[in-house]
């Protein structure tokens, strides 16, 4: 074995039969560093030299290389290899070279791999192009060499989904060569290498093969659909994927040199666009949240291999799906019968619509269902190892259960309360074990929405914390640990946008105004269609209506919401809104009556007078330390609210602006609207010293 670098190593070991075998060894994830790249261009250029008969690339650790080094983007080159050098020397080299692929190869990695002659993996092996979830294309010819393996739809679909697909999928789509076997990956590459040379199979250069990308030249439908099909309508507001589209369209109609070429001006245009560097930062964020300053990595966890959950009305299905997803058996408690049997034919229905998509055969409803143990009483909860609450949002109640769950529950049990902005501490009262009471609010739909706050109480134990962390993640949500206060870090900001939202239209602003500057910011819907979906009459009753609002009065006219065809908007029977002239009414007789005289509100006035009450209240909330960092802020925005990903979360949003830039917008609204803006203390502090929310060390979380 020669070292080559401190990452790369080069073996021609007589056992290997000739076959030269490089090693690459750069955890975590073996990503494309200046390092790895130079190490891979040396051992490749030494194992050409060489009498090797053929080389063999392989990683050690968890993965086969993950990517270009997303941590070098935007810094200075570095003096080293390019990875273009490193791809034409394996793709022109006289002797076979084989990729041998365990954990994933994305992005840069796959398209290293691309340039061996022939690729092997085991079979929990998978591959993907992601780069569009951190807002680029691949870049390393991945858009040219693709679509000459799998065709132009095929590499639409495989590059703008950015997913990661399976071994046995990729040997389907020609991606790979071989499958090998799961715990023999260097032998089955080294045996597949010498094959190679005993049968005089041909070097296969990817770019060469014009077959797939012939048939779909000038074929510009083919474009036109893909740009107009469903999938596309994600794509509102990124700029990777028309870029995708458009390589594409150079590797059907381009020569593979040309077509590299638009490649690399495209992927120079991604790659310093905002929305880029915005999917970095969510890529990172996400990242981020799982560390907590005060909570050691070694921190023990607590089992949780059956779960408890209390009220199956919207929250407690949902809950319950997640962790029967995971094959985490659910004992599910309500107060009749009735209400059982209504929540779990909601729970099987939509099981029965993910089967009907596709998403598993329809046997597996009955599999999944029968993980449910219904139950009428909390003593089904005594051995269970965590009971998550989802019962009225009303604190009596919530702690007349929590008293049960204290003295039914065994020892050591996690005890957790879904409650959207009620006090845990004050829930854990009502127990003789606060340590072992957490929140874990999770957003609606709770079996869709990736966003879960952990809340932590004030005597909530590190252990508890670490387990409903590592739930969390088990279940596949992003658990972000927050502190307690009304509404937590995410509701707590809505309400402030709420409060702005109600106020614009008391000025005169129509809602359809408001919704539609949101929707082009990139929401999926604005806060006065959200209420038309929810329901207007939430909480509203005719006996104790004041008719002081737009919403009481528009309730009061009967119109409330989507469901009965009326409310902000009026609805046709497609459920179609159009704005509503009563609504217009109204508005204009609210405005008139607050003495506001009518006039037009540009979408970036409206987008501030929204936006700016967020940071500010999210700033109060970091000065507070009810959040860790301020990007675990923005993580429950884009996971919990739909906040745009390519806008990176509000906090950020504000760091892009520039601190200085929000203080003087809100003073400037604070002298024309009052103290309703007056700027958080850590905004005037931090624009005072030329810093950024980002800049804020992690800090844990007061309690
Ligand atoms: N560059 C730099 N660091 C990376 C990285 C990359 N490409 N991929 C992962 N890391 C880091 C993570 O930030 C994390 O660091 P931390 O421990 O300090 O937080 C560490 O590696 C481990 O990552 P995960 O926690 O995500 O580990 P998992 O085992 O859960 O997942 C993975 C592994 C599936 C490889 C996941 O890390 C991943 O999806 N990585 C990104 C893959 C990607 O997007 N590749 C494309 C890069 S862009 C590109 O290649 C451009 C090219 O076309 C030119
Ligand atoms: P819901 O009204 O749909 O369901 C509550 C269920 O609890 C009902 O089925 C009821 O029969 C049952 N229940 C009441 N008392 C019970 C008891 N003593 N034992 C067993 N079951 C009992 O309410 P929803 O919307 O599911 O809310 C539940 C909790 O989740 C609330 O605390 C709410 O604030 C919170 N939440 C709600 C969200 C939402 O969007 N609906 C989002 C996040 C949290």
């Amino acid at each position: 074995m020669t070292t080559v670098n401190d990452v790369t190593d080069l073996s021609l070991d007589a056992a290997d039969g000739g076959v030269a075998v490089i090693t690459l060894d750069s955890p975590p994830v073996n990503a494309l560093s200046a390092n790895v790249r130079t190490g891979l261009f040396e051992a490749f250029g030494q194992a050409i030299e060489s009498d090797a008969i053929a080389i063999v690339l392989i990683c050690a650790g968890r993965t086969f290389i993950a990517g270009a080094d997303i941590t070098e983007f935007g810094g200075a080159s570095a003096e080293a290899a390019s990875l273009t050098d490193v791809q034409n020397l394996m793709e022109s080299s006289p002797k076979p070279v084989v990729a041998a692929i365990h954990g994933t190869a994305l992005g840069g990695g796959l398209e290293v791999a691309l340039c061996a002659h022939y690729r092997i993996a085991v079979p929990s092996a998978k591959c993907g192009l992601p780069e569009v979830h951190l807002g680029l294309l691949p870049g390393a010819g991945g858009t040219q060499r693709l679509p000459r393996i799998v065709g132009a739809q095929k590499a639409l679909e495989f590059m703008t989904a950015g997913t990661h697909v399976a071994a046995a999928d990729c040997l389907e789509m020609g991606l790979i060569d071989e499958l090998a076997t799961e715990d023999n990956l260097r032998a089955d590459a080294v045996g597949l290498a010498q094959r190679l040379v005993a049968e005089g199979r041909p070097l296969k250069k990817i770019s060469d093969n014009d077959d797939m990308v012939a048939p779909d030249r000038g074929n510009t439908e083919l474009f036109a659909n893909f740009r107009a099909s469903k999938a596309a309508r994600k794509f509102r507001g990124f700029l990777a994927p028309e870029a995708i589209i458009k390589c594409v369209e150079a590797a059907v109609e381009l020569p593979f040199a040309e077509g590299i070429k638009r490649e690399g001006q495209l992927f120079g245009e991604v790659l310093v666009s905002a929305e880029s560097a915005a999917q970095r930062y969510v890529f990172f964020s996400e990242r981020q949240v799982w560390k907590i300053p005060d909570v050691p990595r070694d921190t023990a966890t607590l089992p949780v291999d059956s779960v408890g959950v209390i009220g199956a009305g919207t929250m407690g299905g949902g809950i319950a799906m997640n962790f029967v997803n995971a094959g985490i058996p659910v004992t599910i408690v309500e107060t009749s019968q009735e209400a059982l049997d209504r929540g779990l034919a909601v729970v099987r229905g939509n099981y029965e619509r993910s089967s009907r998509n596709g998403r598993f055969p329809i046997e597996e409803v009955d599999v999944r269902m029968a993980r449910i143990t219904p139950a009428l009483s909390l003593d089904g909860l005594a051995d269970v190892d965590m009971v998550i609450e989802a019962v009225f949002e009303n604190m009596d109640l919530k702690k007349e259960i929590f008293a049960t769950l204290d003295a039914t529950c065994k020892p050591g049990a996690v005890l957790a309360s879904n409650t959207s902005a009620l006090n845990i501490d004050e829930i854990a009262t009502a127990t003789t074990r606060p340590e072992s009471v957490i929140g874990m609010h999770f957003f609606s739909p709770a079996n869709v929405m990736r966003c879960l706050e952990v809340v932590r109480g004030r005597e909530t134990s590190l252990e508890v914390i670490n387990t409903a962390m590592k739930t969390a993640k088990k279940i596949g949500k992003l658990g972000s640990l927050v502190g307690v206060c009304p509404g937590f870090v995410g509701n707590r900001m809505l309400f402030q946008r709420s409060a702005q939202a109600q106020a614009l239209l008391d000025e005169g602003a129509m809602p359809w105004e408001v919704d539609q500057a949101l929707y082009d910011f990139g929401f999926a819907m604005g806060p006065f269609q959200m209420s038309d979906l929810a329901g207007l009459d939430i909480g509203w009753s005719a006996e104790t209506s004041t008719g002081s609002t737009i919403r009481e009065r528009l309730c009061e006219l009967d119109r409330r919401g989507q469901k009965n065809g009326a409310g902000y908007y009026d609805y046709d029977e497609n459920r179609t809104p159009t704005p509503s002239p009563i609504t217009e009414g109204l508005v204009k007789e609210f405005a008139e009556k607050a003495g506001k005289p009518a006039r037009t509100f540009t979408s970036d006035e409206i987008i501030e007078r929204l936006v700016l009450p967020m940071v500010n209240e999210g700033a109060r909330i970091l000065a507070e330390k009810k959040a860790m960092r301020s990007s675990d802020i923005d993580m429950i925005w884009i996971t919990g609210y739909n906040w745009p990903a390519y806008r990176g979360g509000p906090m950020y949003y504000a760091d892009t602006m520039g601190l200085d830039v929000v203080l003087a917008r809100l003073r400037a609204l604070q002298a024309e609207y009052g103290d309703v803006w007056a700027p958080a203390p850590l905004i005037e502090q931090l624009a005072a010293d030329g810093q950024t929310f980002a800049s804020i060390p992690a800090t844990p979380l007061a309690t």
